[in-house]
């Protein structure tokens, strides 16, 4: 299975950031968006991506000139997949959004076409029926700022044909990504599976007065040796994400420390617009936070 032709449909956060890493890597692009305005934004995002690839890689003028070639535009969906050998969908996390996808898309793409959903919290085997291919259709989720933390997690449900496993895992690998392959459905793949419950338990004894939040980063960075600890990574991860996530596990648990974290957070971090990195403030202030200072794991 060689893919040639790449469709991404949805060029926002994460869209058009895979869009242009695939282009970059010498295939063939299709955007596509529900109308031209949303992809005329797309266009101007590429300009801004092409400086960071220029920064951040060391990208050269020659290089950045042939992924501009290799990125075309569509708001039509059956002209956007005509020759697609794969379709990224990068839609936003809305189930009926996605189902109401699908089953356009499904109807639209050539039967070869294979479907991969960049979905952070939804299941393939929600949508492998409406696309009519099941065995065709897994995730590929990508990390945001992809060309810097080039993750890519490949996961298929329970029908998902092998050969087009290992090919979106081949795929990953040819546009840069460390191919990251999981061998069943998990919720949260892996990064999630492994990051959510890190940070809930950092805040869970911060917020019971066990121990303040140099303390728990310290403890982590001393015994681990990893170069941040929860709270540096609750601020690159951004405040909001993490109000967000304990906000709806309150919601559906009514735990009391839960209820007590949402406070919290509200009160201390987003009321006061500290939302982390991109702020300039949030458990740390940047760009020089503490934990990086010689003397902090003392
Ligand atoms: N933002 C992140 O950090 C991140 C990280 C990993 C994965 N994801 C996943 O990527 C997907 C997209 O997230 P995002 O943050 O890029 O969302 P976003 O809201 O920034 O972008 C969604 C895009 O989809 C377009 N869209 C809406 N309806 C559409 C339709 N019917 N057909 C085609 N396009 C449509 C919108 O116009 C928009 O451009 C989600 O499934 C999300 O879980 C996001």
């Amino acid at each position: 299975m060689n893919f040639k032709n790449v469709t991404i449909a949805g060029s926002g956060v994460l869209g058009y950031q895979i869009a242009f890493q695939t282009a970059f890597h010498g295939f063939n692009v299709t955007v596509y968006d529900i109308n031209d305005k949303v992809l005329d934004k797309a266009k101007a995002k590429f300009e801004l991506m092409s400086e960071a690839f220029k920064r951040d890689l060391g990208a050269t003028q020659e290089q950045l000139d042939a992924t501009f070639k290799n990125l075309h535009y569509n708001s039509d969906l059956k002209e956007a997949v005509k020759d697609a050998d794969l379709v990224i969908e990068a839609v936003p996390e809305n189930p009926q959004i996605k189902l109401d996808f699908y089953q356009k898309l499904a109807k639209a793409a050539p039967e070869k076409t294979i479907f991969a959903t960049n979905s952070s919290t939804l299941l393939p085997s929600q949508f492998a029926d409406t696309t009519g291919r099941p065995e065709k259709f897994a995730a590929l989720h990508f990390a945001n700022t992809i060309w810097i933390n080039n993750t890519a997690e490949i996961m298929g449900h329970a029908d998902t044909d092998r050969a087009v496993f290992d090919a979106l895992v081949d795929f990953a690998k040819a546009i840069g990504m460390v191919a990251l392959p999981l061998y069943k459905e998990q919720p949260g793949y892996i990064l999630n599976s492994l990051l959510v419950p890190l940070l809930s338990a950092a805040t869970n004894l911060l917020v019971n007065d066990v121990a303040d939040f140099e303390t728990i980063d310290k403890t982590w960075m001393v015994a681990t040796g990893a170069p941040m600890g929860p709270f540096g990574i609750l601020d690159v991860v951004g405040i909001t994400t993490a109000y967000n996530i304990n906000q709806m596990q309150a919601e559906k648990t009514q735990d009391p420390l839960k209820i007590k974290t949402v406070e919290y957070l509200k009160e201390q971090f987003i009321d006061k617009n500290k939302l982390g990195v991109a702020t300039g403030e949030g458990f740390y202030k940047y760009p020089n936070p503490a934990y990086k200072e010689k003397n902090f794991l003392k």
